[in-house]
């Protein structure tokens, strides 16, 4: 093994090593000993606070962490990340989404395969066309075929093109209302359409039809489906009004019949999964006003800012990464749950599953070894506080502990004070009851007090034990406006790389998707009612009972 190998593996076995210390987990304990622990072990970017305290990481394992995360060359794949260079190897391009949110003159530059992209400039192009898209449909020079306004805004895509654009979209505008009232389209399934159709207007909808490689088969059958309705209900001429396209393959924009002026671009160097703040947001943008989105790119800029430039010790990207990997391979917890106690973000469970486990979901390194550590963990959520009447029973008495990430905006932006109150009570507790547990001299001494018999004491009292001692993040800021909103996207999108750093995998391709597709393109004809070509056993008879039962 090499130097840097051996440096490695023992960076991984000290931190294996404090994580399964006799008493180790003991996290109450840990703020017995250190009073102090909740501020030295949270950190913060302007009102946004992220409070680690809450896990048993101390200063020993802090420094573990930090000592892990250089070992593995966190500065300097830092410094290749925001230098453009091919980080995404088996791509061979750059993942350059910051550039999208940076200033014009920022200077970010993205590599290629044959010379160097000016991302800050070239994206800012493509902003400036899409605000002048944006307000010239706002004030209603673009507008429907019958020259009257658009009043809806139709996304047709899935995966990136769609879980970012819809995640955002309703947490720009459920509190404050839509410019354009969007919808989303991104499964082929004939019933959301046709669900669809009843519920909006073609001649008051502009369809944007996004998709980075514009060859995804969902999003394919879909823009053909909603093309031929409005071509129907429309008329053929009305086609180039009322569609869009954002996509990075300007070849299949065109043969779909997209007019030039109405096509978005963006870059390889944007993976699909970070391509919300590219033309992807066009709906974003669309639905919440050019300001709200503007003030999101502003909010993820700072962040980019501050994972760049920051120390580790007050990082909160490098923070939140190393949290997850303390509870990923130190304490050997297999998911992460994240819960919101905000119902605009109630699709951002949904959108971090995509960006983390589509990121991180690898067992094979840079240099094409098997991994030798656990990499990304199962990440599922809800929001708060429906996740309490649901999957949190789990969490609290469960024989396995799931981290929780809790989120959470101190301002009430609704006029409900009351209810908002309910729901921080309730974030605040959730992650109390999961520290400070009860043990079962408690439950007794509270059914003693409440009166119940000595029977049913013995008979119920263990099934009212909570463990305690289980971990959780906090991340607290003033309110969601739309700043804020790229703030924590950023956020999370930094982690996520960090972490993929750490573990050495490449956290921006997606190979494992695609044998599915492959497998589902070959099999389709046979669901068609073409000859059986060979298929293990189980499928060959699911294919046969699948027809039998009218498929
Ligand atoms: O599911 C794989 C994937 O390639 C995702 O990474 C991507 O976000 C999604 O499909 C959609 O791809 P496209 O934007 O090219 O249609």
């Amino acid at each position: 093994m090499t130097d840097s190998g051996t440096a490695l593996s023992d960076a991984w076995a000290r931190l294996r090593d404090l994580a399964s210390r006799p008493g180790g987990a003991d996290i109450r304990a840990l703020f017995g000993a250190d009073p102090a622990r909740a501020t030295a072990f949270s950190a913060r970017l302007d009102d946004l606070t992220l409070d680690f305290s809450k896990t048993a990481i101390d200063s020993e394992a802090r420094a573990a962490l930090f000592a892990l995360a250089r070992t593995a060359g966190l500065e300097s794949f830092r410094r290749r990340l925001f230098a453009g260079e091919a980080v995404n190897l088996t791509e061979g391009r750059a993942a350059m989404h910051m550039a999208l949110r940076s200033p014009a003159d920022a200077g970010l530059r993205a590599a290629l395969p044959g010379g160097i992209d000016d991302a800050s400039g070239l994206a800012a192009a493509e902003r400036a066309k899409m605000r002048n898209f944006v307000y010239s449909v706002h004030e209603g020079r673009i507008h429907a075929a019958d020259g009257r306004p658009f009043e809806v805004v139709l996304n047709i895509g899935i995966g990136g093109s769609d879980l970012g654009p819809v995640m955002a979209a309703e947490a720009l505008t459920m509190g404050a209302g839509a410019v354009l009232k969007p919808y989303f389209l991104s499964n082929v399934d004939g019933v959301a359409l046709a669900a669809l159709r009843r519920q909006i207007d073609p001649a008051r909808t502009l369809v944007l039809v996004a998709s980075k490689s514009f060859t995804t088969q969902e999003t394919a059958v879909n823009a053909r489906a909603v093309r031929a309705w409005f071509a129907e209900s429309l008329g053929e001429a009305a086609i180039g009004t009322h569609f869009a396209a954002l996509s990075t393959n300007l070849t299949a924009t065109a043969a779909f019949g997209i007019r030039p002026e109405q096509v978005f671009g963006f870059r390889d160097w944007v993976g699909g999964r970070y391509s919300v703040w590219s033309s992807v947001g066009l709906s974003v943008a669309l639905a919440a006003g050019w300001e709200a989105f503007a003030a999101m790119l502003e909010g993820g800029w700072e962040m980019d800012c501050h994972f760049r430039d920051a120390p580790f010790e007050r990082n909160l990207p490098v923070l939140l990464a190393l949290a997850g990997i303390w509870h990923v391979n130190g304490c050997r917890y297999g998911s992460q749950a994240v819960l919101a106690y905000d119902e605009r973000l109630r699709r951002f469970p949904a959108y971090l599953q995509q960006l983390e486990m589509e990121s991180n979901g690898k067992s094979v390194r840079l240099d094409g070894g098997a991994v030798t550590t656990e990499t990304c963990p199962v990440i599922f959520g809800e929001p708060g506080t429906n996740a309490q009447h649901s999957f949190m029973q789990l969490i609290h008495q469960g024989t396995r502990v799931v981290p929780v990430d809790f989120i959470l905006a101190a301002e009430c932006e609704d006029g409900r004070a009351d209810a908002h109150r309910i729901l921080a009570a309730n974030a605040l507790a959730q992650a109390e009851a999961l520290l400070a547990g009860k043990t079962e001299a408690e439950v007794r001494a509270e059914m003693v007090a409440s009166g119940a018999d000595a029977d049913t004491i013995d008979t119920i009292a263990p099934h009212r034990v909570f463990p305690g001692n289980r971990p959780s993040v906090m991340l607290l800021f003033r309110r969601l406006d739309a700043r804020t909103l790229g703030r924590l996207v950023a956020l999370y999108e930094h982690k996520v790389a960090v972490q993929g750093a750490i573990w050495g995998i490449d956290s921006f391709d997606q190979w494992g998707v695609e044998l599915g597709k492959k497998l589902a393109g070959a099999l389709l004809p046979e669901l068609e009612g073409a000859a059986a070509k060979p298929h293990d056993p189980s499928t060959t008879a699911l294919i046969a009972r699948f027809r039998e039962l009218g498929g």
